[in-house]
């Protein structure tokens, strides 16, 4: 079968792909691991957080700050995944100071599209500006504000790719991928 090429937005290939990592950590759920409880989302980002705090400087709001960019990720790929054939891998890779963090997750076509036209609009517009205007325009009740990347890239020093991989016309890989300079933090 002939997959079509992905395509790739933002700083997605800012570490060269062939570049040997100093540690790897993958893991893989299913979206309803995370629905049928929530908080797994949360327990998920503290442990990967906690675990990469041995790899530098130890620091409670390194780690936290790690934590929320990560929680971030995996409820977006929890909440836009297909329920059938969501598969969710996250998959970390460090390069001394520098984290790689992808979260890839099954979407359809219609989220799949809107999801590009926004990290489309991220690129060309100014983040602080799309920030605000959203948060004018958001609903309380919301769950789906559209503020949670906005705010990690207003707040965080985090540097954003992605990817989307088309596999069958209404089934396609999201990958959302964080690179983090842990001295910055
Ligand atoms: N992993 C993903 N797969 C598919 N679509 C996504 C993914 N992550 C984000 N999106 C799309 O991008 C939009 C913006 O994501 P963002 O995290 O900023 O907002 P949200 O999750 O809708 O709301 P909030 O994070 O404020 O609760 C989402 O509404 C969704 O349409
Ligand atoms: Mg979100």
């Amino acid at each position: 079968m002939n997959q079509k090429a992905p395509v790739i937005i933002g700083e997605y290939h800012f570490i060269p792909e062939n570049l040997p990592s100093d540690g790897q950590f993958r893991l893989m759920f299913l979206p309803i691991d995370m629905t049928a409880y929530w908080r797994r989302c949360g327990l998920t980002a503290n442990f990967v957080a906690g675990f990469y705090s041995y790899c530098y400087e130890e620091s409670e709001s390194k780690i936290n700050s790690l934590s929320t960019i990560i929680n971030e990720l995996l409820e977006n790929a929890t909440k836009f995944s297909k329920v059938k054939d969501g598969k969710i891998k996250v998959e970390l890779k460090h390069y001394g100071n520098l984290l790689k963090i992808d979260v890839l997750n099954v979407a359809s076509k219609t989220l799949r599209d809107s999801f590009e036209l926004f990290v489309s609009k991220i690129i060309l517009e100014k983040v602080e500006d799309m920030y605000f205007s959203t948060l004018e325009t958001k609903e309380d009740s919301d769950t789906k504000s559209g503020l949670g990347l906005l705010m990690l890239l207003k707040d965080y020093p985090v540097r954003f790719g992605y990817s989307f991989q088309e596999i069958d016309a209404d089934t396609h890989e999201i990958t959302v991928r964080a690179i983090i300079n842990v001295e910055e933090l």
